[in-house]
């Protein structure tokens, strides 16, 4: 899969997704990221690439050129006009089954803005998807991009080594993973539950399950409504 993120920081994007897992899934060939200097694109001849809004009020805006030319390099250069994700409070939320979406597809962009927004007529001719990443809101979509690239990574066949842990951990039908434990077996005088070390499988199986909807009731009470909805009929 091919990451296309249009940035003013390229290097806050490269630094961060070039570690641990990720970096091991570029080096591997599973995810490419192509990360794409919108200053690069600018016809101004002092680089600029935000201006005043029409209208007055606070900050700077993108202006429109820039970022559409950055995007026409991406098209051009795989030959086609691929899902383009902007970054913004305003978008749909962010979760698991989006970041399963996504993982479909061979191209994606994604847009990162900052300062005050981007000109409205540039996000209409290549924006198809509005994405936040929750609530609340930052300096700019490096951050968002970061998150979503790192869900969505991990969801492309062979970036995972173990390829079930991408659908066995939480949210996987809407449940929370169950606690883990490792060595040793007593630690702080807390004991590792008996069953993990029976080696019956069907009853730590039985174990993990009744744990992950303890753990969602509990902390997640509105996914844990939707998994009762959606439960699997026996
Ligand atoms: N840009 C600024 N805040 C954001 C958020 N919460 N999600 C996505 N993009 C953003």
């Amino acid at each position: 899969m091919n990451f296309h993120i249009l940035t003013l920081f390229p290097d806050m994007v490269r630094d961060g997704l070039h570690t641990s897992i990720l970096g091991r899934a570029v080096e591997n060939g599973h995810i490419r990221m192509n990360v794409v200097n919108i200053r690069d694109y600018t016809l101004d001849k002092h680089k600029k690439v935000d201006d005043y809004p029409y209208g007055g009020g606070a900050g700077m805006l993108m202006q429109a050129q820039p970022i559409y030319d950055a995007y026409i390099s991406v098209c051009d250069s795989i030959q086609k006009k691929p899902r383009t994700v902007y970054v913004t409070p305003q978008g749909r939320v962010f979760n698991q089954s989006m970041a399963a979406e996504f993982a479909k597809e061979d191209d994606l962009v994604i847009l990162c803005g900052h300062y005050e927004g981007v000109d409205e007529r540039v996000l209409e001719e290549i924006v198809t998807d509005y994405v936040s990443i929750g609530d609340y809101v930052l300096t700019g979509g490096e951050l968002p991009a970061m998150v979503m690239v790192d869900a969505i990574s991990r969801m492309v066949p062979g970036v995972l080594s173990n390829e079930d842990s991408g659908v066995t951990e939480s949210f996987y039908d809407n449940l929370l993973e169950y606690p883990q434990y490792s060595r040793p077996e007593v630690w702080h005088d807390k004991k590792v539950p008996e069953v993990l070390l029976s080696g019956h499988h069907k009853k730590i199986e039985e174990w993990r399950l009744e744990q992950s909807m303890k753990r969602t009731m509990e902390r997640r009470p509105d996914l844990y409504e939707k998994y009762l909805a959606n439960k699997p009929q026996v």
